[in-house]
């Protein structure tokens, strides 16, 4: 990228140009003269397809921004990412997280080792693992995961999504806070002689986990005969040293490497309870999912680019429409953490304000981000998106089709997700209602559908929120994959507790 600041560079004038004269352009009118519109603004890859035409944007939109995202070199940092480099400047580190799911060259190598042989070798050990708890899976019921953040959100996510392809008779629990109540709560549902515990934590430091951690195996110990914990704990982490001092069996310490950050580690180990839940061969076909997005994210052109137009047109909103938010509504209780989960991407990747050359940014970065599961959130708090001061572009995600009976039940799921979008998007201004009964509509929405749920549609839809993310960082030229911002707040919550331990 040239030295140029990004708000003077000729691609981001222009946009601000055409921004203007979109002022007074409705969504609708869009429609109205363009009878292909809802086809071409309408990208499909395998079983998702993404619906971008209730945006107010244009096709000259969409060709200002990318021309902005090739002035901002995005296919160069993207290849830069896939191909090993430090993309991660302050931390001088990889972000390799496509390696994970074999969509990195076999060449690759970091520290000397092939990448590939290093994400073979945790497959083979899960695979295994997997093959050994599916044989012997009558003695565990309950598996629980200790861990916070991206050590538990992604597999949280994924559990919950692909409950349907779930093994039956066990239970997934997962525990990330050091509310004690939570602890006390989940030691009174478990029985010690029929759980397996993972402590999934990149660091093996981190404070609640390690807490939580440190308490259950006191549980396990007191409990007997014996000492059950050995046998019945393992570790997702790239701190070995802790964790065999922690009294975690080598064999069942499974390697997170250093070039995966927390928010992009589903696809790791850290995937393990999602693993034991759906089986090996589930979790492979979400790897699947993902790597079909990566090709596509690599090798399609800008315009025709699902994740890379998502972050430009998230672009488009936040710096040229100074929209602030962004809301995510899955149609789907199967989905009901993809709001967390994309909020811990997008907010963590790039809540920043300093960019890569460590000057202060002049522009706005990530928005806040928040959601709910759709239905819920007409209930509660989409009042405010319908006719409140501030205009909160929404993502709509669906799942076309299920399995089950109750397609009645299906159906409204999906006439509620169609309905909302349409709402926000024509708005109602009968002259004869009285003002409060007015929607002014044009509020933006991108509707995302997945064909039906499946490990390989979810590995997809995951992967092109990591890369919109990603595009939104190189447009932004900020580093997405660091973290800083969480350590001072750390800091101080350890010198408070120490404080009140020495008073
Ligand atoms: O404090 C933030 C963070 O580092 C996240 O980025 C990460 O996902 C989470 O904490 C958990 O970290 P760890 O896996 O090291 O316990």
């Amino acid at each position: 990228m040239s030295n140029e600041p990004l708000t003077l560079r000729p691609e981001w004038l222009a946009l601000l140009r055409h921004a203007k004269a979109m002022d007074n352009v409705r969504i609708t009118d869009l429609f109205k003269s363009d009878l292909a519109r809802a086809h071409d603004f309408t990208l499909g890859l395998g079983d998702v397809e993404a619906d971008f035409s209730r945006n107010l944007i244009t096709e000259e939109t969409l060709s200002l921004l990318c021309d902005l995202a090739r002035a901002c070199n995005l296919e160069e940092w993207r290849d830069q990412m896939f191909s090993g480099m430090a993309v991660n400047r302050s931390e001088n580190r990889a972000a390799l997280h496509p390696a994970l799911r074999g969509s990195c060259a076999s060449s690759l190598l970091i520290d000397g080792r092939p990448v590939r042989d290093q994400v073979d070798e945790t497959l083979a050990q899960m695979e295994k693992f997997d093959a050994g708890f599916a044989a012997g899976i009558q003695g565990i019921t309950d598996i629980v995961t200790l861990g916070i953040g991206g050590s538990t959100i992604g597999p949280q996510l994924a559990a919950q999504a692909l409950a349907p392809f779930a093994r039956k008779g066990i239970n997934l629990h997962f525990l990330s806070n050091i509310d004690p109540y939570s602890l006390v709560t989940l030691q009174g549902k478990i029985n010690p002689a029929h759980t397996l515990f993972i402590i999934a934590s990149k660091t093996f430091t981190t404070p609640e986990t390690m807490a939580n951690a440190a308490a259950f195996r006191t549980w396990m110990q007191e409990y007997g005969p014996g000492d059950r914990w050995p046998a019945h704990a393992c570790a997702v982490t790239g701190n070995r040293e802790a964790a065999i001092t922690f009294g975690i069996k080598p064999g069942h310490i499974f390697h997170l490497p250093e070039w995966v950050g927390g928010r992009f580690s589903l696809w790791s180990a850290i995937g393990l309870p999602v693993c034991l839940s759906i089986g090996y061969k589930n979790f492979r076909k979400l790897l699947d999912g993902a790597a079909h997005a990566d090709k596509h994210f690599q090798n399609t052109p800008l315009r025709q680019n699902i994740p890379a137009l998502m972050g430009m047109i998230g672009i488009w909103h936040r710096n040229f429409c100074n929209y602030t938010a962004q809301c995510i509504l899955p149609y789907s209780d199967l989905l009901a953490h993809l709001p967390r989960y994309i909020q811990q991407l997008d907010m963590e990747s790039n809540g920043k304000s300093v960019n890569q050359a460590g000057a202060g940014v002049s522009y706005k970065t990530a928005p806040v981000v928040f959601g709910e599961v759709g239905t819920n959130a007409q209930h509660a708090f989409l009042q405010m998106l319908h006719q409140g001061s501030d205009i909160i572009p929404c993502d709509f995600i669906g799942i076309r089709r299920s399995p089950l009976p109750y397609a009645n039940h299906q159906d409204m799921l999906n006439a509620n997700l169609t309905g909302q979008s349409r709402a926000l998007m024509e708005g109602r201004t009968d002259q004869a209602a009285p003002p409060h009964r007015h929607f002014a509509g044009n509020r933006p929405s991108t509707t995302i559908w997945l064909n039906e749920i499946s490990p390989f549609a979810l590995g997809q839809l995951l992967a092109f929120y990591e890369h919109k993310a990603l595009t939104q960082g190189i447009l932004w030229n900020i580093n997405s994959f660091d973290q800083w911002g969480v350590e001072l707040g750390k800091d101080m919550a350890l010198e408070a507790l120490q404080a009140k331990r020495s008073a």
